[in-house]
């Protein structure tokens, strides 16, 4: 979080409050409250394979005071919580007038089951741990918020990505749960075509990597970094983004070389389950989408390589959801692909609209 203390105060200071900033250096991110890590314990936790687990950890990070109106915030793959605490998340959402203000918010944002500091195949089990799917990631935090935090029912949850199929997710597992969801860069339709194809050849050039070693490595095969940034591009930046920030093979190479020189994931069997455990997700499966009756507002990137919107399933599958809106952000030279979302600039005024527009709460939320 160090780099959030540096950065996140500076951003925001020299467009916004120039004038407090050294004021503010030494108050948390941004003139929102300082985030607070904690972990909590879930016991004899039940996978769907049927494994149980004695103590399953969960990670998480808040921000704001417990009396606040819950947040639940969710994050995309190889993620964690605290990839909201950005520039282009929480220094436009958290502070004071913004549509997640924290003075208003309890903000509460897990690290999934199997990734950043909640329980993982690099404690020690490796391939011995369980494989885990969303379903089980979602009951682990459906756990965190109702037994670990006592927290009754939530006024929101946002997710992007992972976290966005984890909301629609939460809507068709527990859709009494919440006042409102917004799923974003996902689909509320089964994993499957290209999405699926890309996601099990980048685990697949990993798993099939002799320096694997049956997930027994010693050190992490070289694979691991080579697949990643394959599938980063391919699957997100935007087909107009690249073409304009990558006009020649030069300028591509030098993009390529950038990405070849950053850290690799840490773990090959974390990144494999991960990727993994989206394979069954289908909230669309039986009556799924007919049991989700509060409003929803759906936010995707016209050019999301992940969920081609050309394809007609989100469309298709929104005509189900009783309360369910699509705001689709016109893909442009500005867009990322399925990284779009990311930056909340595209959407944040949609979803303070949308917040404005859910009726009030009875104050039932814990
Ligand atoms: C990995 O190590 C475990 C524990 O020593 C062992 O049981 C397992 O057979 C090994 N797997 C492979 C593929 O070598
Ligand atoms: C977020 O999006 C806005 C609008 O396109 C852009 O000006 C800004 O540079 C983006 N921020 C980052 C860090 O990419």
């Amino acid at each position: 979080m160090g780099n959030i203390k540096i950065f996140g105060p500076i951003l925001n200071g020299v467009l916004a409050f120039p004038i407090f900033l050294a004021v503010l250096s030494d108050m948390a991110n941004a003139g929102y409250p300082t985030p607070v890590e904690a972990d909590w314990i879930a016991h004899d936790f039940v996978f769907h394979t049927g494994e149980v687990f004695p103590s399953l950890r969960i990670h998480y990070t808040t921000v704001g005071k417990s009396s606040g109106l819950p947040v639940l915030l969710l994050h995309g793959t190889y993620g964690s919580g605290k990839n909201f605490l950005s520039a282009t998340f929480a220094d436009l959402l958290f502070g004071p007038g913004q549509p997640l203000d924290a003075e208003t918010y309890f903000i509460i944002m897990p690290d999934g089951l199997g990734c950043g500091g909640s329980s993982k195949p690099s404690d020690g089990l490796r391939t011995s741990f369980p494989r885990y799917n969303y379903l089980d990631m979602v009951n682990a935090q459906h756990l965190l918020v109702t037994e670990g935090l006592g927290i009754k029912h939530l006024r929101l949850i946002l997710g992007n990505s992972m976290g966005g199929m984890h909301t629609w997710l939460w809507g068709v597992t527990f859709p009494d749960t919440m006042d409102a969801l917004v799923p974003q860069a996902s689909q509320p339709t089964a994993m499957a075509s290209r999405n699926w194809m890309l996601r099990r050849m980048q685990v697949e050039m990993v798993i099939q990597d002799p320096a694997y070693m049956g997930g027994n490595y010693t050190v992490q095969p070289p694979s691991l970094k080579l697949a990643n940034v394959f599938f980063g591009i391919a699957t997100s930046g935007g087909t107009l983004a690249w073409q304009a920030m990558a006009p020649t093979s030069e300028l591509a190479d030098k993009l390529v070389d950038a990405r070849l020189a950053g850290a690799g994931p840490a773990d090959a069997n974390d990144w494999a389950y991960q990727w993994t455990s989206s394979k069954d997700y289908n909230p669309s499966a039986g009556n799924g989408l007919e049991r989700i009756t509060v409003p929803v507002l759906a936010i995707n990137s016209a050019d999301d390589e992940r969920n081609p919107p050309e394809s007609g399933l989100e469309a298709a599958a929104l005509q189900r959801v009783k309360n369910a809106r699509l705001f689709l952000i016109p893909a442009s030279v500005d867009t990322r692909g399925h990284g779009t979302t990311g930056n909340a600039t595209f959407w944040k005024n949609q979803l303070a609209t949308f917040l404005l527009s859910l009726p009030t709460s009875g104050g039932l939320y814990k």
